[in-house]
């Protein structure tokens, strides 16, 4: 969709954040933080409960005043400008529709309070956007919390900010309707090209809908980028377990060759690529190596003479296993890790792999990441399932 309002308020929907931080009294809720939102992106601020993602949210909407920094929108400062001064708007969990104008007169609300007469083209738009030209006339109390939702994203839009912040507008429904609504929302987004800045505490919701995702700890930007490359690439434990599972194996560096480098653990030998190190690799010294459950494989200890050559391997004894349908989930004790991960794909099952199995785990080097072994191991471990919204 496009309209002559978006076009003249293209270019510069790009947001900024310069060295921007608050504190309330000695406690720091947000640390100086350098932020570049690029124009026309989906950009999800992620993190759990208490690490500053509203706050950041609402220093860029004017609502919160930065104890440091500035906020740009495009080329234009607007750290001194009052919220309704600046074209940002935001979508909250409790979307606060007015309950006694219908469906029509909530979404037209911004632009009859500008002053603009002729609302109808621009309100039915805007409907038809949000797919919900037939509820027109019905109150939002006659509507499910998704179809609110999307009122009010319609009700924020009309306004043609050049930034649409949202402060996690999904937390209210159930996961269904929420899966539903994240798709939703990126065709929104999609089709309306402005710059979205999503805050969740919910990392399949970021990785879903996001383009590129900060993932904030304690007031800090841990790290930033595409969702596959913070899978993949994570560089600390933080966020290679916060986004999804990893198993960290301590080890030390035994020799570095070519590409390679040789690390010892728990009296074998595996190999980390060089690329893939986050962390100075000096023989004799510590790092952590990482892998991911979906990447190792599971053999059954009788046939590990069938393993290919090249792989990383540890043995262990599977402790745990539950089957959820697409895979198995395995959890196994090694000398090198209490508890790996390890989910098997429901293709052929052998049913040798059952707790108390010894079995050898395998995968291929490159799969391994190499992380600095100064840091807790299980951080951002399990914020996500412990949180209660
Ligand atoms: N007005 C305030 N006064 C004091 N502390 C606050 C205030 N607002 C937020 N905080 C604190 O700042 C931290 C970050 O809050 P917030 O940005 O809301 O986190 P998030 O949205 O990530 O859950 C929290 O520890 C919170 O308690
Ligand atoms: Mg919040």
């Amino acid at each position: 969709m496009k309209t002559t309002e978006e076009t003249t308020t293209a270019g510069g929907g790009d947001v900024r954040l310069t060295g921007i931080s608050k504190t309330y009294g000695d406690f720091t809720a947000v640390h100086p933080l350098d932020l570049t939102v690029p124009q026309g992106s989906f950009f999800a601020l992620l993190g759990a409960s208490g690490c500053g993602k509203t706050t950041t949210l609402r220093m860029i909407a004017g609502l919160e005043e930065p104890t440091s920094g500035t906020v740009h929108l495009g080329d234009q400062d607007v750290t001194a400008l009052p919220p309704y001064k600046r074209p940002v708007n935001t979508v909250f969990q409790s979307y606060a529709l007015f309950p006694h104008l219908d469906i029509y007169e909530n979404v037209a609300f911004g632009l009859r309070r500008r002053g603009i007469k002729s609302v109808k083209k621009q309100v039915e738009e805007m409907l038809e956007l949000v797919q919900l030209g037939e509820q027109a006339r019905k109150k939002p109390h006659q509507l499910s919390g998704g179809q609110q939702q999307r009122v009010a994203v319609a009700r924020a839009l009309i306004n043609h900010p050049k930034v649409l912040l949202l402060d996690e507008p999904l937390g209210a429904l159930d996961l269904k309707l929420r899966r539903q609504m994240q798709l939703e929302l990126k065709r929104i987004q999609t089709e309306v090209g402005i710059t979205f800045v999503h805050v969740t505490h919910d990392q399949e919701e970021a990785m879903t809908m996001a383009d590129c995702v900060a993932v904030m700890n304690a007031g800090r930007v841990e790290q930033l980028g595409t969702p596959a490359d913070l899978y993949e690439n994570p560089r600390t434990t933080f966020v290679a377990n916060f986004l999804g599972t990893s198993n960290f194996i301590e080890a030390e560096v035994d020799a570095t060759s070519g590409d390679d480098i040789v690390l010892k653990a728990g009296g074998g030998k595996l190999v980390l690529h060089r690329s893939r190190a986050s962390a100075p690799a000096t023989t004799g010294g510590k790092i952590l190596a990482g892998v991911r459950p979906e990447k190792i494989s599971l053999t059954h200890a009788d046939d590990a003479g069938r393993i290919p050559e090249g792989r990383n391997r540890i043995t262990g004894r599977i402790t745990e296993s539950s089957f959820i349908g697409v895979s198995t989930q395995f959890v196994v004790d090694s000398p090198v890790c209490s508890d790996f991960e390890v989910y098997v794909q429901n293709i052929d099952r052998d049913p040798r792999l059952a707790p108390g199995a010894e079995v050898v785990l395998h995968w291929n080097p490159a799969h391994t990441f190499g992380l600095d072994a100064a840091q807790d191991i299980d951080a951002g471990v399990e914020t996500v399932e412990e949180e209660v919204v």
